[in-house]
C-alpha cells in the first residue's frame, strides 16, 4: 500500500477509535436499546436507524426544550423513539407516525420494554395524511423528521404548521445528498437538498446542520423556530 493510502487507513481507524470512545462514554446503549434492535434484525427491517450519538443529542434537545409533545416521522423499530421519550415528563407525549404495519408492531413492543409505552403512540399511514389531523395535538415542541425523503420539504412545511416559537425541528440525512449533489435525478436527492435550501433561507428557522454518522457524509439538520 502506498503511505498516502496507508495515511488515509489510520485516519479512518483513529477516526472510528474516537468515535467508538465517545459513543461508549456517552451513549451506551441499555438492553431496551439493544432489544429494538435486536426485535428490527429478527424481523427483517432495515437497519437505518439513527446513531446512539444522535439519539443522545435528540434527547439532549428535547430535554432542554423542556419538551411535553414530541412529534417523529418515520419510527422504524423505536430506536430514535426511545431516546427521545426519554427525555419526556411522565404525564409527556410522543406521537410517531410510521407507513409499515409491521414496524409499527415492532415499534409498540420496543417502547414497551423500555417503558416509554405510555407516553407513545404509533399511528399507522403515509405521514402526508396524516400530518393534516394532528392541529388539534399541536404544537409540538420537538419534532423529527426521519422517513421517506421525496417529500421531505412538505414535511418541514408540516412541522412549521404544528410548531410553536422555540420549537426544534430536527431532520435526518440531507447531509448525504452532498454526496452527491448534481444527482438532481434522484427524488430523494432533490428532497434532502430543498429541505436545507428551506431550513438555512426560511425567515422563521434558525438552522445549521451537523454531519455526525460515522464517516462525516451524513448527519442532521437542526432547526429552532424563531417568533413570528
Ligand atoms: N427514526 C428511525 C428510523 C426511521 S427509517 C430510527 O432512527 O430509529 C424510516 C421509516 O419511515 C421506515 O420505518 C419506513 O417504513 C417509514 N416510512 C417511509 N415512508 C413513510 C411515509 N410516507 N409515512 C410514514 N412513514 C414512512
Ligand atoms: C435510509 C433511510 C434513512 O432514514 C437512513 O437514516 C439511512 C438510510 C434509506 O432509505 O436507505
Ligand atoms: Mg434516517
Amino acid at each position: 500500500m502506498s503511505s498516502e493510502n496507508e495515511q488515509i487507513q489510520q485516519q479512518a481507524t483513529l477516526r472510528q477509535h474516537i468515535e467508538t470512545t465517545v459513543t461508549n462514554l456517552f451513549a451506551p446503549e441499555d438492553d431496551s436499546l439493544r432489544y429494538a434492535l435486536q426485535a428490527a434484525k429478527e424481523e427483517g427491517l432495515p437497519e437505518i436507524q439513527i446513531t446512539p450519538l444522535e439519539g443522545k443529542l435528540l434527547q439532549f434537545l428535547a430535554t432542554v426544550s423542556n419538551a411535553r409533545k414530541i412529534l417523529e416521522i418515520g419510527s422504524l423499530a423505536g430506536y430514535s423513539g426511545i431516546w427521545l421519550a426519554r427525555a419526556l415528563p411522565a404525564d409527556g407525549h410522543l406521537i410517531t407516525l410510521e407507513v409499515n404495519p409491521r414496524h409499527a408492531e415492532v415499534v409498540r413492543r420496543s417502547f414497551e420494554r423500555a417503558g416509554v409505552g405510555q407516553r407513545c403512540e404509533v399511528r399507522v399511514g403515509k405521514a402526508l395524511d396524516l400530518l393534516p389531523q394532528l392541529g388539534p395535538e399541536a404544537p409540538f415542541d420537538v419534532i423529527f423528521i426521519d422517513a421517506d425523503k421525496a417529500p421531505y420539504p412538505q414535511y418541514l412545511d408540516w412541522a412549521l404548521t404544528l410548531s410553536r416559537p422555540g420549537s426544534i425541528i430536527i431532520a435526518d440525512n440531507c447531509v448525504r445528498a452532498y454526496r452527491e449533489p448534481q444527482n438532481t435525478a434522484d427524488e430523494n436527492t432533490r428532497g434532502l437538498l430543498q429541505y436545507d435550501q428551506k431550513a438555512s433561507s426560511h425567515p422563521r428557522l434558525l438552522s445549521l446542520a451537523l454531519p455526525m454518522d460515522e464517516d462525516y457524509t451524513d448527519g442532521l439538520t437542526i432547526s429552532v423556530v424563531l417568533p413570528a
